[in-house]
């Protein structure tokens, strides 16, 4: 068990498929063998609401930034073995981190130190957009992933994105590495290969695998399951298991 390598999922736009992204990473590195924690950053509480009732727990991401308690009070085993989540309700979006406080910026980062020894791998689902949250996510991380759809409206927000995290990078995070831009909800080979991908790259590196749509992502939410978990033959479960693999090994580099 080893000093934990954190991993942001980070877009600003909605809809993409950062949470998609963050609970299947997090189901399927723990599948790999990973001790892994979800942290959930974003307040509309989606990749918590797969594991756990919101509406149940008492302690949750809010309770840390306010200094209310300790990171290891809000996190919470999963059904899912080597797989443990710290969740967010509605209540973080109250949470505010007043634009003086020095601090602000590093308080998951301080969080997370307190359990980096517990687990082998960290995945951060982010909200869309750049707020405290973000920052906080991209200043704890070692990695960030970025996912996106192939659209002309996808690629217009990624230069602020690169602007963030660069000026992070310089600023606070040297080490954070843009481990790359994943794909998903594709319709169609051929528009990404050959219009979309050549624009995508011109900013961040992109993952081997992309994620095609389908409608077996939308029924393991309603079902509150991973995919991998949901079916173990839906195109798209593969696929983020490629994607996985890719991650693993991304990590070890
Ligand atoms: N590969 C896919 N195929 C079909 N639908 C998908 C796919 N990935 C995501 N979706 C759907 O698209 C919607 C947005 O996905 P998701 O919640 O993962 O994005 P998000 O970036 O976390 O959104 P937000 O910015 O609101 O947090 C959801 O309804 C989800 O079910
Ligand atoms: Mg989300």
């Amino acid at each position: 068990m080893g000093k934990a390598k954190v991993i942001a999922i980070a877009n600003q736009k909605g809809g993409e498929g950062k949470t998609t992204t963050a609970i299947n990473l997090a189901h399927g590195l723990s599948l790999q063998g990973a001790r892994t924690l979800l942290i959930d950053m974003d307040p509309q509480g989606n990749s918590s609401g797969i594991f756990v009732d919101t509406d149940k727990i008492e302690l949750s991401a809010a309770d840390i930034f306010l200094n209310k308690t300790k990171i290891k009070d809000v996190i919470h085993p999963t059904k899912y073995e080597k797989l443990f989540i710290l969740p967010s309700k509605i209540s973080l979006a109250e949470v505010e981190l007043g634009s003086l406080n020095v601090e602000a910026p590093y308080l998951l980062r301080d969080a997370i130190s307190q359990v980096a020894d517990e687990f082998d791998t960290i995945v951060i689902d982010c909200p869309p957009s750049l707020s405290i949250f973000t920052v906080n996510a991209l200043v704890a991380a070692n990695f960030v992933v970025i996912p996106l759809q192939a659209e002309k409206f996808s690629i217009d927000g990624i230069k602020g994105l690169q602007t963030t995290i660069e000026s992070i990078k310089r600023r606070i995070n040297p080490d954070l590495k843009i481990m790359g831009a994943l794909v998903t909800q594709l319709k169609s080979n051929t528009v990404l290969t050959k219009t979309i991908l050549p624009v995508i790259e011109n900013y961040f590196p992109v993952f081997e695998t992309s994620i095609s749509s389908g409608v077996a992502v939308g029924e393991s939410h309603l079902s509150r399951q991973t995919l991998m978990d949901y079916s173990d033959s839906a195109k798209q479960t593969k696929e983020y298991l490629s994607f996985v693999k890719e991650v693993y090994d991304g990590l070890e580099a």
